[in-house]
Protein backbone atom coordinates (compact mmCIF):
# COMPACT_ATOMS: atom_id res chain seq x y z
CA UNK A 1 0.00 0.00 0.00
CA UNK A 2 1.57 3.86 -1.22
CA UNK A 3 1.30 5.80 1.96
CA UNK A 4 -0.83 9.06 1.76
CA UNK A 5 1.43 12.10 1.09
CA UNK A 6 0.67 13.07 4.68
CA UNK A 7 0.20 9.92 6.87
CA UNK A 8 0.63 9.81 10.55
CA UNK A 9 3.85 7.51 10.16
CA UNK A 10 5.64 7.95 14.25
CA UNK A 11 9.29 8.13 14.60
CA UNK A 12 10.12 4.15 14.56
CA UNK A 13 8.12 4.37 11.14
CA UNK A 14 4.54 2.87 11.89
CA UNK A 15 1.61 4.18 10.11
CA UNK A 16 -1.47 4.72 11.81
CA UNK A 17 -4.86 3.97 10.04
CA UNK A 18 -6.74 2.53 12.79
CA UNK A 19 -8.50 4.97 15.02
CA UNK A 20 -10.40 3.66 18.12
CA UNK A 21 -12.81 6.56 19.15
CA UNK A 22 -14.79 6.26 22.43
CA UNK A 23 -18.11 6.88 22.60
CA UNK A 24 -19.14 7.55 26.06
CA UNK A 25 -17.27 6.36 29.56
CA UNK A 26 -20.86 5.18 30.91
CA UNK A 27 -21.01 1.94 31.45
CA UNK A 28 -23.98 -0.72 32.56
CA UNK A 29 -21.71 -2.94 34.67
CA UNK A 30 -18.31 -2.74 36.37
CA UNK A 31 -15.89 -5.39 35.31
CA UNK A 32 -13.08 -4.98 38.35
CA UNK A 33 -10.33 -4.84 36.25
CA UNK A 34 -11.76 -1.27 34.70
CA UNK A 35 -13.97 0.07 36.83
CA UNK A 36 -14.13 0.80 40.43
CA UNK A 37 -17.04 -0.54 42.32
CA UNK A 38 -19.46 1.96 43.00
CA UNK A 39 -19.39 6.06 42.50
CA UNK A 40 -18.01 6.28 39.33
CA UNK A 41 -17.69 9.89 38.45
CA UNK A 42 -18.66 9.92 34.68
CA UNK A 43 -17.92 12.86 32.19
CA UNK A 44 -20.61 15.41 31.95
CA UNK A 45 -23.07 14.84 28.77
CA UNK A 46 -21.66 18.50 27.66
CA UNK A 47 -17.98 16.91 27.33
CA UNK A 48 -18.58 14.31 25.33
CA UNK A 49 -18.24 14.67 21.62
CA UNK A 50 -20.89 15.34 19.34
CA UNK A 51 -21.46 13.19 15.97
CA UNK A 52 -20.94 15.59 14.45
CA UNK A 53 -17.62 16.40 15.71
CA UNK A 54 -16.32 12.74 15.89
CA UNK A 55 -17.71 12.71 11.77
CA UNK A 56 -15.38 15.93 11.14
CA UNK A 57 -12.56 14.24 12.87
CA UNK A 58 -12.54 11.25 11.11
CA UNK A 59 -13.32 12.66 7.86
CA UNK A 60 -10.00 14.63 8.56
CA UNK A 61 -8.31 11.74 9.26
CA UNK A 62 -8.99 9.85 6.13
CA UNK A 63 -6.69 11.95 3.85
CA UNK A 64 -3.71 11.03 6.65
CA UNK A 65 -4.30 7.47 5.73
CA UNK A 66 -6.83 5.76 8.70
CA UNK A 67 -9.55 3.72 6.97
CA UNK A 68 -10.50 1.51 10.06
CA UNK A 69 -12.50 2.44 12.85
CA UNK A 70 -13.60 1.06 16.29
CA UNK A 71 -16.11 2.02 18.45
CA UNK A 72 -15.76 1.85 22.03
CA UNK A 73 -16.88 3.18 25.69
CA UNK A 74 -17.42 2.57 28.82
CA UNK A 75 -20.05 0.29 26.76
CA UNK A 76 -20.75 2.33 23.40
CA UNK A 77 -24.41 1.10 23.04
CA UNK A 78 -25.44 3.01 26.37
CA UNK A 79 -24.83 6.22 23.82
CA UNK A 80 -27.91 7.02 22.45
CA UNK A 81 -28.62 6.61 18.95
CA UNK A 82 -25.34 5.18 18.61
CA UNK A 83 -26.57 3.43 15.48
CA UNK A 84 -26.72 7.23 13.70
CA UNK A 85 -23.15 7.47 14.29
CA UNK A 86 -22.69 4.61 12.87
CA UNK A 87 -24.52 5.56 9.51
CA UNK A 88 -22.66 8.71 9.65
CA UNK A 89 -19.21 7.20 9.62
CA UNK A 90 -20.10 4.41 7.32
CA UNK A 91 -20.93 6.80 4.55
CA UNK A 92 -17.34 8.74 4.49
CA UNK A 93 -15.34 7.53 1.52
CA UNK A 94 -12.18 5.90 2.53
CA UNK A 95 -13.19 4.21 5.87
CA UNK A 96 -13.04 0.94 4.53
CA UNK A 97 -13.88 -1.19 7.70
CA UNK A 98 -15.97 -0.20 11.10
CA UNK A 99 -16.34 -2.47 14.03
CA UNK A 100 -17.38 -1.75 17.94
CA UNK A 101 -16.49 -3.71 20.95
CA UNK A 102 -19.56 -4.05 23.14
CA UNK A 103 -20.18 -5.59 26.46
CA UNK A 104 -23.46 -7.21 24.52
CA UNK A 105 -26.05 -6.24 27.35
CA UNK A 106 -27.85 -3.88 25.03
CA UNK A 107 -27.15 -5.60 22.02
CA UNK A 108 -30.45 -7.85 21.52
CA UNK A 109 -32.16 -4.38 21.14
CA UNK A 110 -29.65 -2.45 18.36
CA UNK A 111 -28.08 -4.93 16.62
CA UNK A 112 -30.06 -4.72 13.58
CA UNK A 113 -30.52 -1.10 13.80
CA UNK A 114 -26.00 -1.49 13.70
CA UNK A 115 -25.83 -3.80 10.82
CA UNK A 116 -28.70 -1.60 9.17
CA UNK A 117 -26.57 1.82 10.03
CA UNK A 118 -23.39 -0.68 8.01
CA UNK A 119 -21.56 -2.05 11.42
CA UNK A 120 -20.30 -5.97 10.43
CA UNK A 121 -17.52 -6.29 12.59
CA UNK A 122 -18.46 -7.28 15.81
CA UNK A 123 -16.34 -7.66 19.12
CA UNK A 124 -18.42 -8.91 22.21
CA UNK A 125 -16.51 -8.62 26.16
CA UNK A 126 -17.52 -11.86 27.52
CA UNK A 127 -14.57 -13.13 30.35
CA UNK A 128 -17.26 -16.37 31.96
CA UNK A 129 -19.32 -18.61 30.72
CA UNK A 130 -20.24 -19.70 34.14
CA UNK A 131 -22.88 -16.96 35.25
CA UNK A 132 -21.47 -16.80 38.38
CA UNK A 133 -18.10 -16.20 37.61
CA UNK A 134 -19.87 -13.96 35.07
CA UNK A 135 -21.23 -11.90 38.22
CA UNK A 136 -18.09 -11.97 40.36
CA UNK A 137 -16.28 -10.24 37.50
CA UNK A 138 -18.76 -7.67 36.32
CA UNK A 139 -19.98 -7.48 39.93
CA UNK A 140 -23.43 -6.71 38.03
CA UNK A 141 -26.17 -8.97 36.58
CA UNK A 142 -27.03 -9.43 32.59
CA UNK A 143 -25.29 -12.53 31.73
CA UNK A 144 -28.59 -13.60 30.15
CA UNK A 145 -28.58 -10.69 28.14
CA UNK A 146 -25.04 -10.67 26.26
CA UNK A 147 -25.82 -14.58 25.06
CA UNK A 148 -29.23 -13.29 23.83
CA UNK A 149 -27.36 -10.85 22.27
CA UNK A 150 -24.65 -13.15 20.60
CA UNK A 151 -27.29 -15.26 19.31
CA UNK A 152 -29.31 -12.04 17.88
CA UNK A 153 -26.35 -10.72 16.22
CA UNK A 154 -25.81 -13.84 14.63
CA UNK A 155 -29.01 -13.75 13.21
CA UNK A 156 -28.92 -10.43 11.99
CA UNK A 157 -25.71 -11.36 10.07
CA UNK A 158 -22.98 -10.04 11.63
CA UNK A 159 -19.71 -11.55 10.71
CA UNK A 160 -17.00 -11.73 12.36
CA UNK A 161 -18.20 -11.91 15.72
CA UNK A 162 -15.39 -11.96 18.23
CA UNK A 163 -15.71 -12.95 21.78
CA UNK A 164 -12.91 -11.13 23.89
CA UNK A 165 -12.22 -12.71 27.46
CA UNK A 166 -10.02 -11.54 29.68
CA UNK A 167 -7.68 -14.10 31.09
CA UNK A 168 -6.69 -13.42 34.90
CA UNK A 169 -4.94 -15.90 37.01
CA UNK A 170 -6.86 -17.59 40.69
CA UNK A 171 -10.28 -16.46 38.51
CA UNK A 172 -10.55 -17.71 34.95
CA UNK A 173 -8.88 -20.96 34.33
CA UNK A 174 -12.19 -22.62 34.42
CA UNK A 175 -13.49 -20.73 31.77
CA UNK A 176 -10.50 -22.07 29.07
CA UNK A 177 -12.12 -24.99 28.15
CA UNK A 178 -15.84 -23.79 27.86
CA UNK A 179 -14.32 -21.40 25.91
CA UNK A 180 -12.60 -23.53 23.74
CA UNK A 181 -16.08 -25.46 23.27
CA UNK A 182 -18.07 -22.69 22.43
CA UNK A 183 -15.59 -21.23 19.94
CA UNK A 184 -15.90 -25.00 18.62
CA UNK A 185 -19.76 -24.97 18.56
CA UNK A 186 -20.79 -21.59 18.39
CA UNK A 187 -19.45 -20.28 15.12
CA UNK A 188 -17.96 -17.19 17.10
CA UNK A 189 -13.98 -16.79 17.50
CA UNK A 190 -13.05 -16.33 20.85
CA UNK A 191 -9.96 -14.55 22.00
CA UNK A 192 -8.02 -14.38 25.44
CA UNK A 193 -6.79 -11.10 25.92
CA UNK A 194 -3.59 -10.71 29.03
CA UNK A 195 -5.06 -9.06 31.77
CA UNK A 196 -3.46 -5.45 31.63
CA UNK A 197 -2.57 -2.98 34.02
CA UNK A 198 -5.75 -0.73 33.10
CA UNK A 199 -8.13 -1.60 36.35
CA UNK A 200 -9.26 1.43 38.12
CA UNK A 201 -7.85 0.10 41.48
CA UNK A 202 -4.77 -0.20 40.63
CA UNK A 203 -4.45 -3.63 41.74
CA UNK A 204 -3.25 -5.63 39.19
CA UNK A 205 -0.32 -7.28 39.12
CA UNK A 206 2.11 -9.61 36.88
CA UNK A 207 1.20 -12.84 39.41
CA UNK A 208 -2.24 -11.86 37.86
CA UNK A 209 -2.07 -12.76 34.39
CA UNK A 210 -2.73 -15.74 32.71
CA UNK A 211 -0.41 -15.89 30.12
CA UNK A 212 -1.28 -17.16 26.49
CA UNK A 213 0.93 -19.90 25.98
CA UNK A 214 -0.85 -21.89 29.43
CA UNK A 215 -4.23 -21.30 27.71
CA UNK A 216 -2.88 -23.35 24.60
CA UNK A 217 -1.55 -25.32 26.31
CA UNK A 218 -4.47 -26.56 28.17
CA UNK A 219 -7.11 -26.41 25.00
CA UNK A 220 -4.65 -28.65 23.11
CA UNK A 221 -4.48 -30.83 26.01
CA UNK A 222 -8.02 -31.08 26.88
CA UNK A 223 -9.68 -30.43 24.02
CA UNK A 224 -7.51 -30.60 20.65
CA UNK A 225 -3.94 -29.58 20.02
CA UNK A 226 -4.06 -25.90 18.35
CA UNK A 227 -2.35 -25.03 15.21
CA UNK A 228 -1.62 -21.50 14.10
CA UNK A 229 -3.74 -20.21 11.22
CA UNK A 230 -1.98 -19.81 8.33
CA UNK A 231 -0.98 -16.55 6.54
CA UNK A 232 -1.34 -14.43 9.51
CA UNK A 233 -2.22 -10.61 9.44
CA UNK A 234 1.54 -8.94 10.45
CA UNK A 235 -0.59 -5.71 11.89
CA UNK A 236 -3.02 -7.46 13.96
CA UNK A 237 -2.69 -7.42 17.61
CA UNK A 238 -3.97 -11.38 18.19
CA UNK A 239 -2.02 -14.15 17.29
CA UNK A 240 -4.58 -16.62 15.88
CA UNK A 241 -4.66 -20.67 15.83
CA UNK A 242 -7.19 -22.97 15.48
CA UNK A 243 -8.14 -26.71 15.97
CA UNK A 244 -6.00 -29.77 14.52
CA UNK A 245 -9.44 -30.70 13.36
CA UNK A 246 -10.50 -27.55 11.58
CA UNK A 247 -13.08 -26.49 13.87
CA UNK A 248 -13.43 -23.30 15.78
CA UNK A 249 -10.98 -20.42 15.95
CA UNK A 250 -9.17 -18.99 18.85
CA UNK A 251 -7.23 -15.80 19.20
CA UNK A 252 -4.88 -14.46 21.51
CA UNK A 253 -4.01 -10.63 22.72
CA UNK A 254 -0.54 -11.43 24.67
CA UNK A 255 -0.41 -7.91 25.35
CA UNK A 256 1.81 -8.62 28.02
CA UNK A 257 4.19 -11.63 27.35
CA UNK A 258 4.69 -10.60 23.98
CA UNK A 259 3.90 -6.98 23.56
CA UNK A 260 2.46 -5.98 20.36
CA UNK A 261 4.07 -2.58 20.23
CA UNK A 262 6.14 -2.83 17.36
CA UNK A 263 3.49 -3.60 14.42
CA UNK A 264 0.91 -0.62 16.44
CA UNK A 265 -1.04 1.23 14.11
CA UNK A 266 -3.65 2.35 16.45
CA UNK A 267 -4.15 5.54 18.22
CA UNK A 268 -7.20 6.65 20.42
CA UNK A 269 -10.00 9.68 20.68
CA UNK A 270 -11.53 9.51 24.24
CA UNK A 271 -15.46 10.46 24.42
CA UNK A 272 -14.25 13.73 25.53
CA UNK A 273 -11.80 14.75 22.98
CA UNK A 274 -8.34 13.83 24.20
CA UNK A 275 -6.04 11.97 21.41
CA UNK A 276 -4.44 9.20 22.98
CA UNK A 277 -1.49 7.38 20.50
CA UNK A 278 -1.46 4.61 23.00
CA UNK A 279 -3.44 3.12 25.57
CA UNK A 280 -0.95 3.71 28.09
CA UNK A 281 0.47 7.33 27.07
CA UNK A 282 0.99 9.82 30.11
CA UNK A 283 -0.20 13.13 27.77
CA UNK A 284 -3.35 13.38 25.93
CA UNK A 285 -3.40 15.93 22.81
CA UNK A 286 -6.90 18.13 23.36
CA UNK A 287 -8.93 17.44 20.43
CA UNK A 288 -11.91 18.92 21.55
CA UNK A 289 -11.54 22.74 22.17
CA UNK A 290 -9.92 22.76 18.76
CA UNK A 291 -13.07 21.42 17.54
CA UNK A 292 -15.36 23.44 19.66
CA UNK A 293 -13.01 26.84 19.17
CA UNK A 294 -13.02 26.88 15.32
CA UNK A 295 -9.49 25.64 14.51
CA UNK A 296 -9.34 25.18 11.14
CA UNK A 297 -8.67 21.85 9.30
CA UNK A 298 -5.08 22.55 9.46
CA UNK A 299 -4.51 23.04 12.97
CA UNK A 300 -6.66 19.66 13.59
CA UNK A 301 -4.06 17.61 11.68
CA UNK A 302 -1.17 19.55 13.02
CA UNK A 303 -2.25 18.73 16.32
CA UNK A 304 -2.35 15.18 15.90
CA UNK A 305 0.59 14.51 14.23
CA UNK A 306 2.65 16.03 16.57
CA UNK A 307 1.24 13.51 19.01
CA UNK A 308 1.90 10.35 16.74
CA UNK A 309 5.48 12.12 16.58
CA UNK A 310 5.17 11.72 19.90
CA UNK A 311 4.53 8.43 20.59
CA UNK A 312 6.87 5.69 22.44
CA UNK A 313 8.21 3.04 20.86
CA UNK A 314 6.07 0.91 23.46
CA UNK A 315 4.39 0.47 26.73
CA UNK A 316 6.71 -0.48 29.39
CA UNK A 317 4.52 -3.07 31.50
CA UNK A 318 7.25 -5.26 32.40
CA UNK A 319 9.40 -2.71 32.95
CA UNK A 320 10.02 -1.42 37.25
CA UNK A 321 9.47 2.15 36.40
CA UNK A 322 5.87 1.61 34.73
CA UNK A 323 3.70 4.28 35.22
CA UNK A 324 -0.05 2.85 35.17
CA UNK A 325 -1.88 5.82 33.40
CA UNK A 326 -4.55 8.13 35.33
CA UNK A 327 -7.40 7.28 33.54
CA UNK A 328 -8.29 3.75 33.46
CA UNK A 329 -10.07 1.32 30.77
CA UNK A 330 -13.29 2.59 30.47
CA UNK A 331 -12.56 6.57 30.05
CA UNK A 332 -10.22 5.24 27.53
CA UNK A 333 -11.81 3.14 25.69
CA UNK A 334 -10.78 -0.26 25.13
N1 LIG B 1 -6.89 -5.82 30.71
C1 LIG B 1 -7.19 -6.46 29.57
N2 LIG B 1 -8.27 -6.20 28.82
C2 LIG B 1 -9.12 -5.27 29.29
N3 LIG B 1 -10.28 -4.82 28.81
C3 LIG B 1 -10.76 -3.88 29.65
N4 LIG B 1 -9.92 -3.70 30.68
C4 LIG B 1 -8.89 -4.57 30.49
C5 LIG B 1 -7.71 -4.88 31.22
N5 LIG B 1 -7.41 -4.26 32.37
C6 LIG B 1 -10.89 -5.35 27.58
C7 LIG B 1 -12.36 -5.53 27.70
C8 LIG B 1 -12.80 -5.38 26.28
C9 LIG B 1 -11.76 -4.53 25.65
C10 LIG B 1 -12.30 -3.21 25.31
O1 LIG B 1 -10.71 -4.41 26.56
O2 LIG B 1 -12.74 -6.77 28.19
O3 LIG B 1 -12.89 -6.60 25.61
FE1 LIG C 1 -17.75 -1.87 30.97
FE2 LIG C 1 -16.08 -2.83 29.13
FE3 LIG C 1 -15.11 -1.72 31.31
FE4 LIG C 1 -16.36 -4.02 31.50
S1 LIG C 1 -14.46 -3.63 30.35
S2 LIG C 1 -16.67 -2.25 32.87
S3 LIG C 1 -17.86 -3.85 29.93
S4 LIG C 1 -16.30 -0.69 29.76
Amino acid sequence: MSLPENSLVDSFGRQHNNLRISVTDRCNIRCFYCMPAENVQFMAKSKLLTFEEIARFVRLMVPQGVNKLRLTGGEPLVRKDLHKLVALLAEIDGITDIGITTNGILLADQAQALYDAGLRRLNVSLDALDPVKFQEITRREGYEQVLNGIEVAQKVGFSPIKINAVAIRGMTESEIVPFGKFARESGCDVRFIEYMPLDADAAWEREKVLFASEIIDVLSRELVPLVPVGDPDPRAPSTDYQFKDGAGRIGFIPSVSQPFCEQCNRFRLTADGRLRNCLFSLEESDIKTLLRESANDEQIVAAVRESIQQKWSGHNINAADFVQPDRPMYSIGG
